[in-house]
């Protein structure tokens, strides 16, 4: 499948500075304390794993990832010392062929990947299939209708829905996180429960929306270079993207508004 973001360098330092920006709605209310060994499927270069091992100082984690760049990058995160190499591990597979038995893990955080594979309930199964009886699962996933910016920016949420119908043509899709209860309900998950995680921020915290809008700007951008080689946006679109978010960036009065879904439960 083709992969809206790619695998460049300078995609692996936006996936580590995005959790960084992220961690408070990505895990204020994520508890792995009570397990010992946990799966993380679409790991990519450790950006979401670096976060859980700081919060969670007897964890284990093996992750896994399809894409073997990526898996560089971690593993020479590990390597060097950054991540510990007796805290974690990183195989290369797919999420929908696990190469581990039945009962491997007590516990499975998923990331932004379900919204990548063409089939989440299977990847929701086969993990199922490696966690032992009682593990928690804690899934973020996407909601991307949800995305909007005040003053008004025609030419960003134009490239918006582009980017989202690319997404949805490569077999992902950009409005997973409602759809989470449902998959985990099919797949006979129990104790299911969805939140909705918020980043509003508007004048009563202008460095959060500073920060918010940098952020994102840098999420929009990494997929221009696919979205212009398949024409999914003109050069027009993109340039006019650029002047909204250069002017909104320095708006007092600017808005920003993005809610994703986080679900839990249990096998
Ligand atoms: C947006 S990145 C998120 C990475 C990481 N969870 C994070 O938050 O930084 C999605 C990752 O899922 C991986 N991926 C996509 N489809 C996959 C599959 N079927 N099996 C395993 N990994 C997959 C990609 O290679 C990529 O590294």
């Amino acid at each position: 499948m083709s992969y809206l973001h790619g695998y460049s360098d300078e995609e692996q330092k936006r996936l580590t500075e995005q959790a960084e920006f992220l961690e408070f709605q990505v895990f204020q209310d994520v508890n792995f304390s009570d397990a010992q060994h946990i799966l993380e499927v679409g790991c990519g270069v450790g950006a979401q794993s670096q976060i859980l091992l700081r919060r969670f100082p007897k964890l284990r984690i093996t992750g896994v990832d399809l894409n073997e760049d990526q898996l560089k990058t971690l593993n020479r995160r590990i390597g060097s010392g950054e991540i510990s190499k007796e805290r974690m591990s990183a195989v290369c597979a797919n999420a929908e062929n696990l190469p581990f038995k039945e009962d491997s893990f007590d516990g499975a955080f998923f990331c932004w990947i379900l919204e990548h594979v063409p089939s989440p309930e299977k990847v929701l199964a086969e993990a199922k299939r490696v966690l032992r009886p009682g593990s928690k699962v804690v899934i973020s996933e996407v909601m991307n209708s949800s995305f909007f910016l005040d003053p008004y920016s025609p030419n960003v949420l134009k490239y918006w829905a582009a980017f989202n119908d690319y997404q949805y043509d490569k077999s992902g899709d950009p409005f997973t996180g409602v759809k989470l209860g449902n998959f985990l309900l099919n797949q006979e998950y129990k104790q299911i429960r969805t939140a909705v995680k918020s980043l509003y921020f508007d004048n009563r915290e202008p460095l959060k929306r500073e920060n918010a809008i940098d952020y994102w700007t840098k999420l929009l951008l990494s997929a221009a270079p696919q979205l212009l080689l398949e024409k999914y946006v003109e050069q027009e679109t993109v340039d006019g993207m650029k002047k909204e978010l250069a002017a909104i960036a320095k708006n007092p009065s600017a808005v920003f508004f993005y809610a994703f879904i986080q679900a839990t439960a249990e096998v």
